[in-house]
């Protein structure tokens, strides 16, 4: 009986999230401002009743295996030290796809591992992490949590485009393999890379949106916006490290 009610509980989560998906749809192509503000106030609803189911899964999870459910900002501990993790505190849709499609794959396989890629973004940011000098220590964390959010990417990226139908190998929608020389590395120049880092933001969010744009799958539109929030988190807190230590420093 309990086990059938958490399963309902996980169910009515997917389902609520797939309903805000139709309603994102739905209001981007309202006929008038009006209503395209209507659906989007329903549409804010659902992910409220989302939000409300995640938190029992969470709050349920967290009874078993403390820390796990914990905000996304509250430091966690990250092989035995405490490490911010900058996400937005919004669940991820459910990885789905509405059928396999070679063609939306190649599309993934460039935010994957191609130039401009998740996987670019988690070995330069670590690079610069690893790089940083001891009075940019701030900044370091900063790198090291968001390649970590990066990484959660790169795992959705790949889930979806083996549901897509392709082995998840790293390389670009040509086929090219991913080379370490997309990383740009800028050693001992900590503002030139925090600048490259702000243009690494801004360059994924762009792709994502014309990706978006290009697939007809309503799941993979609503994972691609919701990794787009993330992007937009990083490019702020980018911005924000540059602006404090580079203003009068580069
Ligand atoms: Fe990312
Ligand atoms: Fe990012």
């Amino acid at each position: 009986m309990k086990e059938r009610f958490w399963e309902m509980v996980s169910e009515a989560a997917r389902d609520e999230a797939q309903a805000a998906a139709f309603y994102q749809d739905m209001a981007n192509i309202a006929l008038c401002e009006a209503l395209s503000r209507s659906i989007e106030e329903i549409r804010q609803d659902e992910l409220e009743h989302q939000a409300f189911f995640e938190s029992l899964l969470c709050a349920r999870e967290e009874r078993d295996r403390k820390d796990d459910c914990r905000g996304k900002w509250e430091k966690k501990m990250v092989h035995g030290r405490p490490l911010r993790i900058p996400e937005v505190p919004e669940p991820y849709p459910p990885i789905r796809v509405e059928c396999p499609n070679p063609e939306y794959a190649r599309l993934l396989f460039d935010d994957y591992a191609g130039m401009v890629s998740e996987m670019t973004a988690i070995n330069q940011y670590l690079f610069h992490h690893y790089d940083m000098p001891e009075q940019f220590a701030e900044v370091a964390e900063l790198l090291e949590g968001v390649s970590i959010v990066e990484m959660r990417h790169m795992e959705m990226l790949a889930e979806l485009i083996k549901l897509l139908g392709q082995p998840p190998m790293y390389m670009d929608g040509q086929g090219r393999f991913w080379d370490a020389s997309y990383v740009s590395y800028l050693p001992g120049h900590p503002c030139e890379q925090l600048q490259s880092d702000i243009e690494a933001e801004k360059a994924a969010i762009q792709t994502y949106r014309q990706h978006i744009e290009m697939i007809d799958d309503r799941y993979i539109k609503a994972i691609l916006a919701r990794i787009v929030k993330d992007e937009q988190l990083h490019l702020r807190l980018f911005t924000k490290a540059y602006q404090r230590y580079c203003k009068c420093y580069g």
